[in-house]
C-alpha cells in the first residue's frame, strides 16, 4: 500500500518537472533524501514506520501538485493527503497520524508525537544530505556571490541545526561539526 502512494508521489513529481518553469526534481533534490532520514529516525526512536514512511513521501505534496502557495502548503497537503489516502482506504486512525505529520512539519518544535517528529526533523536532515542542491539555491536562486556563500551557508546551517528537535540535534552533533568543517573551512 505503502508502494502505491509512493508511485502516486512520484507520478506528481514527474508532472511537475515537466510543467513547471525551475523543472525541479522534488524526488531527488528533497523527498528521496526526507524519506530515508526519516525511517532512520523511526528506527533510532522506534516510532511508526507506516506512519512515519507516508508522512515523509506526503508531506509537500500541496507544493509538489501546486495547490495554494507555499506559505499554508502545510494546511493544503493535509488535506490533499487525506483524499489521497481515503482513495486507497487507509484506515481512518492512519489518515489521521499521517495528517498530523504533515501539519506540523513546519516546526519541530510544533511535533505532538515521535512520528511528526521524525517528519520534520527528516525535512532539515535532507537538506545536508543535499549540500549540492544547497549551492544550487545561494547562486541560482539567491543571487548570492562567491564571496558571501560561506556566510550564507553558515546561516542556513545554523538556522537548521537550531530547528532539529532537541534529541535529534545532540544525535546530529558531531555530524553537523563535521560537515561544517568540510563545507565552511571552519
Ligand atoms: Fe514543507
Ligand atoms: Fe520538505
Amino acid at each position: 500500500m505503502i508502494n502505491k502512494i509512493k508511485q502516486e508521489i512520484l507520478n506528481e513529481i514527474e508532472i511537475y518537472k515537466n510543467n513547471s518553469d525551475d523543472h525541479y526534481d522534488f524526488w531527488n533534490e528533497h523527498i528521496k533524501y526526507v524519506y530515508k532520514e526519516a525511517i532512520r529516525l523511526s528506527e533510532i526512536y522506534k516510532a511508526d514506520r507506516t506512519i512515519v514512511e507516508l508522512g515523509a513521501l506526503l508531506h509537500d505534496i500541496a507544493l509538489i501538485k501546486q495547490v495554494g502557495d507555499r506559505k499554508g502548503h502545510h494546511t493544503n497537503g493535509a488535506e490533499l493527503a487525506k483524499e489521497l489516502l481515503e482513495k486507497y482506504n487507509f484506515p481512518k486512525d492512519i489518515i489521521e497520524k499521517v495528517i498530523g505529520c504533515i501539519l506540523n512539519h513546519r516546526s519541530c518544535k510544533n511535533a505532538t508525537n515521535l512520528e511528526e517528529l521524525c517528519v520534520c526533523d527528516a525535512d532539515i536532515l535532507a537538506h545536508f544530505d543535499n549540500i549540492p542542491m544547497l549551492f544550487n539555491s545561494a547562486f541560482n536562486r539567491n543571487n548570492v556571490k562567491l564571496n558571501d556563500v560561506r556566510t550564507w551557508m553558515r546561516e542556513c546551517f545554523e538556522k537548521d541545526y537550531n530547528d532539529l528537535s532537541d534529541k535529534t540535534r545532540k544525535l546530529f552533533e558531531s555530524r553537523y561539526k563535521e560537515i561544517c568543517e568540510i563545507v565552511l573551512g571552519e
